[in-house]
């Protein structure tokens, strides 16, 4: 991991540094989930004065009790985050109820380019991961914004998609979430893609197992997660599944581990797409996307992947429209 070099040194120990913008709800929690589990130091920052603080020193009051040693740093400078290995943005504002994910584009893609470039200014060397909706539109705005290669660039979705769908196969089966694999390809969306063929039981495809009206209605309710708990909470979006999700991302690069997972990657032909990022099966190591697994997909399986890429695109053009920018690929 790269060395730390903070505007303050004794703040932190050296060791292994995550920063994360945006203190709000899936930052706090990310945060948490990051130093109960000892992974790494983390470099907590927001726009509002206070905030990072604070949650910085709750958390750090629950260090005793917590029982680990790693060290949480609040601020509004980008400063010190310098020397992050891994840097997580989560800046921006949620989806309100009725609102769809697209209607936070504009305001988020400023947020996440300053983020973005902000970040890699302080932490040359990072590894970004773009939490920020609409996902994988805004992933595509950082790595431009940045012209990091595209194996340093990702964006947490289908790790989330892909649990929520395991949850709801558990649930409607009765059985243990530990004997349940799902996946979940394509765009953070309303178009996101399930592969029932890929979902199983203990190795045991849902297909075997569930008729295709309840696969339909698990699919639906996959597709709605998000929405689903933001109906219900009203004030703000999901928090402690999104955290986790992008915690075990953070988690595979910080201890090399090469896990194969569903993450919103950049595309160069795989799977008949070009210039986009995606959710897709991808290594995630320390040097970040080690590779892209193109599995074998049924016409429907990749017609829909197509629709979701067609929106995903739709929206990069109209926002880079927006912005007064052209769309391209940096080499
Ligand atoms: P939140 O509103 O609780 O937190 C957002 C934080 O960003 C606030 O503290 C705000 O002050 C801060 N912020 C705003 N502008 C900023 C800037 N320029 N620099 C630094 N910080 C800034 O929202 P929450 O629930 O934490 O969600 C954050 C984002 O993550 C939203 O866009 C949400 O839609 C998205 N999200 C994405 C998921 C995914 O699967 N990719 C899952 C869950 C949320
Ligand atoms: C979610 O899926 C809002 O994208 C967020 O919970």
């Amino acid at each position: 991991m790269s060395s730390a070099s903070l505007a303050n040194p004794n703040l932190l120990p050296h060791s292994a540094r995550v920063s994360i913008v945006g203190a709000g709800n899936v930052g706090s929690t990310l945060a948490q989930r990051i130093v109960e589990k000892n992974l790494a130091d983390v470099v907590l920052l927001d726009v509002i004065a206070g905030r990072p603080q604070g949650i910085a020193l709750d958390l750090q009051e629950a260090q005793a009790i917590e029982r680990h040693d790693r060290h949480v740093l609040g601020t509004n400078d980008y400063a010190d985050t310098a020397g992050s290995d891994v840097v997580v943005i989560t800046a921006g504002i949620p989806r309100k109820p009725g609102m769809s994910r697209d209607d936070l584009m504009k305001t988020n893609a400023r947020i996440v380019i300053e983020a973005a470039g902000q970040s890699i200014a302080y932490s040359p060397d990072a590894i970004l991961i773009i939490v920020t909706n609409p996902l994988d539109v805004m992933t595509y705005l950082a790595w431009q914004a940045t012209q990091l290669p595209p194996q340093r660039m990702m964006g947490m979705a289908g790790i989330l998609d892909s649990a929520r769908f395991q949850a709801f196969i558990a649930m409607e089966l009765g059985v243990s979430i530990m004997e349940v694999t799902a996946l979940v390809l394509g765009g953070h969306g309303d178009l996101m893609v399930p592969l029932p063929r890929y979902s199983t039981v203990n190795g045991v495809p849902v297909t075997e197992l569930l008729s295709a009206e309840t696969i339909d209605r698990l699919v639906d309710r996959t597709r709605n997660g998000g929405a689903e708990v933001v109906e219900l909470i009203k004030t703000g979006g999901a928090y402690f599944a999104p955290a986790s999700a992008a915690c075990l991302m953070v988690e595979a690069i910080l201890f090399d581990q090469s896990r194969l997972l569903p993450i919103a990657t950049y595309l160069q032909g795989e799977y008949g797409l070009n210039d986009i990022f995606i959710g897709v099966p991808a290594r995630l190591g320390c040097r970040g996307i080690e590779s892209i697994l193109e599995l074998s997909l049924t016409e429907t399986e990749q017609a829909a992947l197509r629709v979701s890429a067609d929106s995903v695109r739709k929206n990069i053009d109209s926002i880079t429209t927006m912005l007064g920018d052209t769309p391209g690929s940096p080499t």
